[in-house]
């Protein structure tokens, strides 16, 4: 039976408040975006204001206004050479910790601050994981305009069938003024092959296959969280 809204909601709030709780004073957060995030962001907000000592680093403008509203210490990303933790959403994922993002449209600027992350926990409710990567959610794949139509053509060679990201009977624009392509390559049985291929594609800015960067992964199941662990870790 699928679960009410509420029920969702609350898996999201709790997942978010026990990845809060590895934020330690000093440390750098990369903060991420969609509505997982944002419960994480609300309350390292929360803490900022009793007296936790952190400057943070947001993934999307949305989050950065968010972020703002909330006082919490921003800084650029060039600023550092690393991040501490990094809390963010994902669409999918599957047993071998690999993730699709995207869906929020930022999976640029998430990608950029998992790489510089040294710790990223990933905070999702109980319907993300999944058995076959890429059946439920095509992999946005961010593109440089001018490439459109090749990116396209290379996409269809791959198998995917990729359509643009419409908003309101508009064409979506990333924070970078970029497009983003959302791909169906059916089940994606072999995400790494798929994602070395399409890094070698020319205009193809980023895509939302997320492998090897995240440490662990909070699921927020009905009233409890459950933590899977990298098995390198
Ligand atoms: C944004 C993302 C989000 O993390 C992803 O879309 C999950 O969002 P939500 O927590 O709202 O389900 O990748 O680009």
């Amino acid at each position: 039976m699928e679960k009410v809204l509420a029920a969702i909601e609350k898996e999201k709030q709790l997942a978010a408040s026990a990845a809060v709780a590895y934020i330690q004073d000093g440390q750098v957060i990369g903060l991420g975006t969609g509505s997982t995030a944002n419960y994480a962001i609300r309350e390292i907000g929360r803490l900022v204001q009793q007296g936790l000592q952190i400057r943070a680093i947001a993934t999307s403008r949305k989050t950065q206004v968010l972020a703002e509203s909330l006082h919490i210490p921003l800084i650029d990303s060039n600023g550092v050479d690393y991040i501490d933790l990094t809390i963010d959403g994902a669409d999918e994922f599957n047993e071998d910790m690999v993730l699709i993002k995207g869906g929020g449209g930022a999976l640029l600027r998430e990608k950029i601050v998992a790489s510089m992350t040294k710790k990223q926990i990933i905070i999702a409710d109980s319907g993300k994981k999944v058995e076959q990567l890429g059946l439920n959610f095509k992999v946005p794949i961010e593109i440089i305009p001018f490439a459109g139509n090749y990116v396209i053509n290379r996409l269809k060679e791959m198998g995917g069938i990729p359509s643009i990201r419409q908003l309101a009977g508009k064409t979506f624009v990333t924070d970078q003024g970029n497009w983003i392509l959302d791909t169906d390559f059916g089940h994606i049985k072999d995400p790494r092959s798929l994602s070395q291929h399409l890094d070698e594609v020319v205009g193809l800015v980023c895509h939302g296959l997320f492998i090897d960067l995240t440490s662990q992964i909070i699921q927020g199941i009905d009233n409890s969280t459950q933590t899977i662990f990298r098995r390198s870790n």
